[in-house]
């Protein structure tokens, strides 16, 4: 990146193209980065989240935030220290020929737009939260470019179509004119962006900013929303007659970096189109903050330094705020993962829609795949010829056979439900030895089982699925571990 100053740029120099007049805004820079971790406290509460997300916002971010517990944060990544909304977005990694995936670099944080459009703008309710985009749509229907929008009419200006035209794809060169916001819906391919986007392409994403006055979320957290006749500006829909504040992310990734390797961009969620890409927001503002901004932040600058509104903290404390990756995630490298996306996610191009979740690999978090000689027989054998066996119940160590299969990944095409299941199962074998050390005779316990893990993963024909040349055909698979209770020696006396 060679110009940094030129960040702030983006939407403002394209105003006038969509709204023909200029309306007040405010641009709430979030220059640092809370965080980089598969959480998602909107579609996946209370879990971890199928793929990665770059999480702007306060330090209480978590899987379960609401807006009390945003709240609560002792700091925010963002400008306004007043805000404690949280903003977050999936990140833009890139696939190495190989399969390995590194995150690519975010060019100072992201920016959040509060556009004042339309007539009668509120604030967001108490706990309003929502969602932009959708993260299994692998395609475009409708005209490339758009058409002028006063010609948008029928399936064109359904809520469908306007959902994805939400989206934008960038392609940064600060020495020639500026593209227009949300002017391609699509992730230019390698070729493209190395050829054209020296400053990187920058992903824009645009929220319903109709509300239907009651509900503050909804089942698929898009519901209780819907767009205006022309996505930024225009009408609203019956039944979404009140307007709030028009939210717009822009997040810059430094993509030209990569431009002397060979690979492939994908978003985290597996997709390379850019139709999937989608956004999420709870709002955290303190109590009557955003409602006095709306009425006084007007100034057409839309530096939040023009309204007195505001607190504004230094990039330094911006950067300084993260939240705490949580334990059931903190090992996981989001940076850089082999084979593959984090999470292992199938990287899908469509056209067809990416639902629901796949996986590279079955999910075991225990081992890739086991041995198939282990899982031949479900009875254990095992030899009492153990010339170094002594007598007995004290247990000083034990054997455990690990898997032998490597996994070598091999395309193949998998079609429907694929469910493995692999049982580690115990069973203690005491030996019985004479006076001399001699074997006599063996007890064997009960089979107990230790550990039960399966994974279900789904896939459409044409769909391709890196799959280990496990032997996949087999339902159950039983491993098993015999932990033999015995003490070394030698024929006389004990250690
Ligand atoms: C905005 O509010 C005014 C005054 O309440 C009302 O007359 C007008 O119809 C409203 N505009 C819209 C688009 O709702
Ligand atoms: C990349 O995109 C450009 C422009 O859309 C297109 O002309 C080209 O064929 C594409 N290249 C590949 C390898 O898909
Ligand atoms: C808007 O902000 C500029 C500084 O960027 C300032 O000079 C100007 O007076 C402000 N306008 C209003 C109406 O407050």
């Amino acid at each position: 990146m060679r110009q940094t100053m030129r960040l702030d740029v983006g939407l403002v120099t394209c105003l006038a193209a969509f709204s023909g007049v200029a309306e007040a805004f405010w641009r709430l820079p979030c220059r640092g980065r809370a965080g980089l971790a598969r959480l998602d406290p909107l579609m996946d509460p209370g879990k971890d989240s199928y793929h990665v997300h770059a999480i702007h916002g306060p330090d209480t971010f978590s899987m379960n935030s609401d807006m009390d517990s945003l709240r609560d944060s002792s700091c925010t990544s963002c400008a306004v220290t007043q805000d404690k909304s949280a903003y977050w977005h999936p990140a833009l990694y890139f696939m190495h020929e190989n399969g390995d995936t590194e995150v690519v670099e975010q060019v100072g944080g992201m920016l959040a737009y509060y556009l004042l459009y339309g007539e009668n703008v509120t604030a967001f309710p108490e706990n309003f939260r929502m969602v932009a985009g959708d993260t299994f749509k692998r395609d475009f229907k409708w005209p490339v470019p758009d058409p002028p929008t006063s010609e948008w009419s029928g399936e064109e200006s359904s809520q469908a179509a306007l959902r994805q035209k939400a989206l934008g794809f960038n392609c940064l060169n600060y020495d020639k004119a500026a593209e227009p916001s949300l002017g391609r819906h699509f992730l230019p391919n390698k070729t493209y962006l190395d050829e054209n986007c020296i400053d990187g392409v920058r992903f824009e994403i645009m929220f319903p900013s109709c509300w239907d006055g009651k509900n503050v979320d909804s089942d698929d957290h898009k519901s209780h929303v819907a767009y205006p006749s022309t996505v930024m500006d225009g009408t609203c829909p019956e039944g979404f007659e009140t307007r709030v504040v028009s939210l717009f992310f822009e997040t810059i990734w430094n993509t030209y970096a990569f431009k002397d390797k060979q690979g492939t961009f994908v978003i985290s969620n597996g997709d390379p189109t850019g139709f999937g890409y989608h956004a999420d927001f709870i709002h955290g503002w303190e109590s009557g903050v955003l409602e006095q901004a709306v009425k006084k932040c007007t100034n057409l600058s839309g530096r939040v330094e023009d309204c007195d509104v505001f607190d504004i903290q230094s990039e330094a404390d911006q950067r300084k705020c993260k939240f705490e990756v949580p334990t059931l995630l903190k090992n996981e490298d989001v940076y850089s993962h082999k084979g593959g996306l984090p999470n292992d996610l199938v990287v899908e191009y469509g056209p067809a829609y990416a639902s629901p979740i796949s996986y590279t690999t079955p999910k075991s978090t225990q081992a890739p795949g086991v041995s198939s000689s282990a899982s031949a027989s479900a009875s254990i054998s095992v030899s009492v010829e153990l010339p170094g066996l002594v007598a007995v119940e004290t247990s000083v160590s034990s054997s455990s056979t690990t898997p032998t299969w490597t996994p070598t990944p091999t395309t193949s095409y998998i079609e429907g439900e694929v469910t493995q299941a692999i049982v580690y199962v115990e069973r203690e074998v005491t030996v019985l030895v004479d006076g001399q050390g001699n074997p006599l005779a063996t007890q064997t316990g009960g089979l107990e089982t230790v550990s039960t893990v399966m994974s279900t993963s789904t896939s459409i024909i044409s769909t391709m699925v890196i799959t280990p040349t496990a032997p996949a055909k087999r339902d159950l698979h039983e491993h098993q571990h015999a932990h033999i209770h015995h003490r070394h020696g030698h024929g006389h006396g004990h250690h």
